[in-house]
């Protein structure tokens, strides 16, 4: 990963959705801070932070990422943040079967919210094995259905949480390479700041940037 790098190649706006209690923060600390906390402190409204990223080519992405909270009372202000989203992670656990029946009115609000957005499906808490009630297989073949693609993680274990972060940024701009190619190429990609959707990005305007205890 690259900190602090002011030149990026592309920005994209990341959100993180699904039930509370599934590891959204969980995920989101990890993957910005490395750090993980046992104790549950529910998201109130919205967090976000900027990291960049070195994708396929040696091309820098920078992500805005939203972590959202998953509490039914804060979902007027949540599903404000789905516009313009590039990516959307849609999280359940894989020791909650309910969360993972909810996916379906997740995926619904974003296809109504967030259209043209990636989604990607994220079984959390696969460290978990003995409490497990979600097979892999089932919420990859639901997943499939759907069209998206399906990946386990474990915030606390720190597995695949990179991978996602950085298989959603080099399918989108994989997207943008075989666009630009349809309209016949021109100046370089790696030359150019490709805004996907997102809105200008200004650090001062969110994430308190602190981590909570790990
Ligand atoms: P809301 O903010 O309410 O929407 O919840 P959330 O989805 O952000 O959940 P959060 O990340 O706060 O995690 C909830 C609880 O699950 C916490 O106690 C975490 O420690 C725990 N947790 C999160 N991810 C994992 C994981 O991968 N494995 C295990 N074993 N526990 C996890
Ligand atoms: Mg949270």
């Amino acid at each position: 990963m690259v900190e602090s790098e002011n030149t990026y190649d592309f920005l994209f706006k990341f959100l993180l959705i699904g039930d509370s209690s599934v590891g959204k923060s969980s995920i989101f600390l990890r993957f910005t801070d490395d750090c993980f906390s046992e104790t549950f402190s529910t998201t109130i409204g919205v967090d976000f932070k900027i990291r960049t990223l070195e994708v396929r080519g040696g091309r820098r992405v920078k992500i805005q990422i939203w972590d959202t909270a998953g509490q039914e009372r804060f979902r007027a202000i949540t599903h404000s943040y789905y516009r313009n989203a590039d990516g959307i992670f849609v999280v359940f656990d894989v020791t909650n079967t309910a969360s993972f029946e909810n996916v379906d009115s997740w995926y619904q609000s974003v296809t109504k919210m967030a259209k043209g957005a990636k989604i990607v499906l994220i079984g959390n808490k696969n460290d978990l094995t003995e409490k497990r009630q979600v097979q892999y297989g089932t919420a990859l073949q639901y997943a499939m259905g759907l069209g998206v693609d399906y990946i386990e993680t474990s915030a606390k274990e720190s597995y695949n949480i990179h991978k996602v972060f950085n298989m959603l940024s080099n399918a989108l701009v994989d997207e943008h390479d075989s666009r630009h190619e349809k309209n016949g190429g021109g100046a370089s990609t790696t030359e150019s700041t490709f805004v996907f959707n997102s809105q200008p990005v200004n650090p001062q305007s969110g994430g308190d940037g602190k981590c909570r205890p790990c």
